[in-house]
């Protein structure tokens, strides 16, 4: 088991490993968080990129008759056959703040010096719940050159990864956000026809990796994913930045600022020419 030191070392290739003992406290995770914090309104739930919703989750709480997070808990526990969203993007920070201390990172993890409510923006530890079929299709690596922590709190998920190098093959867009990396795909997996609509992807050496209850996966910096539900579940992340990614940590932010300028300078050429901005 690797030392929480500088002696740790981010693995080569993701894989999973025990993390049985991640959630310290006696009740199940979701219980906690219904007596805690049942009486929150999922609209006002947010995670690291945005800290509120997302327009188009909102609209599918919305549609289920959904306005708590008790109510959503109670219909994800009580096995109700109505819908059920991906409740995705919560930060423990923001919205959970008096479940941190029962979330103890496993040592597998590494040190991590931005996971603070003062470095949310970086870290972000975020808790995503759902039931069977429900995925994240945003094929993407996370910012900045961060590694990823994640442990299954309960049920099963599955990973798909690419390593970095696959990016040349997995048809990148620019996020729209500082520091404006090239780091999500146009590729959707799980579109019967992503192999005839993005053919290059097929180049591409993806592995599957499933998760079950009580283990936990860290995704190096820049690895390729996206997750699906496969038992119901709860996830908690966390982005991590030690002494084996600091240095590129930093150049990505810096590297945001040429290209913020030469995008508000090729925005201020298209509007100036008459034309619609595209984004690159
Ligand atoms: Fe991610």
């Amino acid at each position: 088991m690797p030392d929480a030191g500088l002696r740790w070392r981010v693995p080569d290739v993701p894989g999973v490993f025990e993390a049985a003992s991640a959630w310290r406290h006696p009740q199940p995770f979701l219980e906690v968080v219904r007596q805690t914090y049942g009486h929150l309104l999922l609209e006002s739930l947010g995670g690291t990129y945005s800290w509120t919703i997302r327009p188009a989750n909102r609209d599918q709480f919305r549609r289920a008759g959904l306005t708590t997070l008790g109510e959503y808990i109670d219909r994800f526990l009580q096995d109700d056959p109505r819908p059920l969203p991906y409740l995705a993007h919560v930060s423990v920070h923001r919205n959970l703040p008096a479940l941190k201390r029962y979330l103890v990172p496993p040592p597998e993890f590494g040190p991590n010096w931005v996971d603070e409510p003062r470095y949310d923006r970086w870290s972000g530890p975020e808790i995503y719940v759902g039931r069977r079929g429900c995925y994240f299709a945003g094929l993407h690596v996370d910012h900045c050159n961060v590694h990823v922590g994640f442990v299954q709190l309960s049920g099963r998920k599955r990973f798909t990864v690419f390593p970095p190098a696959d990016g040349q093959y997995l048809y990148t867009w620019r996020g729209v956000q500082f520091p404006y990396q090239r780091r999500n795909s146009a590729v959707r997996l799980f579109q019967p026809d992503w192999a005839e609509r993005w053919p290059d992807a097929c180049k591409a050496s993806p592995r599957v990796i499933d998760v079950g209850p009580g283990q936990g996966l860290v995704l190096p910096a820049n690895w390729w994913h996206v997750t699906q539900v496969l038992e119901a579940g709860v996830t908690w992340n966390v982005r991590i930045v030690n002494h084996t990614n600091i240095a590129p940590f930093i150049r990505e932010h810096l590297l945001g600022i040429p290209r913020g300028i030469g995008l508000a300078a090729s925005r201020l050429r298209d509007r100036v020419a008459g034309r619609k901005p595209a984004w690159p």
